[in-house]
């Protein structure tokens, strides 16, 4: 059900983007950071993508960069699924540190966070545009 992004899953992606973010991702910006090899772009499929996460894994540090699901999945554990396979990746390769930046206003993700035994670590002021907002730095040490 979770797998590695395709090549050919972007436009499925790029369409979550821009539905579940107000400063979405281009498909440049998604092709390069595959391109690159240090991201791993996690996706799940229903019929199609229902959601995906990406994440850096550096040394012993991992930092979460994106996680949607797309709203008509909503509320039926799919994040879960996506954070749990973050988790495996992250114990494969010894992470001690997973990191995040949330916008301040997003309940919804935050309590997703803590319940994966996030803490709130700090506050980067103005980190977001369109709308500007503050970001929550969130960490989680107990992997
Ligand atoms: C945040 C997001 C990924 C959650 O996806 P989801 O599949 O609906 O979440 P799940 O059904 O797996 O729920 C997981 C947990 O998230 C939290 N959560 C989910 N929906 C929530 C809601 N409406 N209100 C409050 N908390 C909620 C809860 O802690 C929930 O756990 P619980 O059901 O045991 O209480 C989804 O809302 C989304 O894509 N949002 C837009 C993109 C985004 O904000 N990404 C995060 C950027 S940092």
């Amino acid at each position: 059900m979770v797998h590695e992004l395709t090549w050919e899953e972007i436009p499925g992606i790029l369409k979550i983007e821009q539905l579940c973010f107000k400063d979405p991702w281009s498909e440049r910006m998604i092709e390069n950071s595959m391109k690159s090899g240090l991201d791993t772009w996690l996706v799940l499929a229903e019929e199609g993508a229902a959601g995906y996460c990406v994440f850096r894994i550096v040394a012993d540090e991992c930092e979460l960069l994106r996680i949607a699901v797309r709203p008509e999945y909503r509320g039926r554990g799919l994040s879960k699924k996506l954070m749990d396979q973050l988790v495996f990746y992250s114990r494969q390769k010894d992470v001690k540190s997973i990191f995040l930046e949330v916008r301040e206003s997003n309940e919804r993700a935050r309590n997703l966070y803590r319940s994966y035994g996030f803490t709130e670590e700090g506050i980067r002021k103005n980190y977001y545009l369109n709308p500007c907002e503050d970001a929550v730095l969130m960490v989680c040490r107990n992997i």
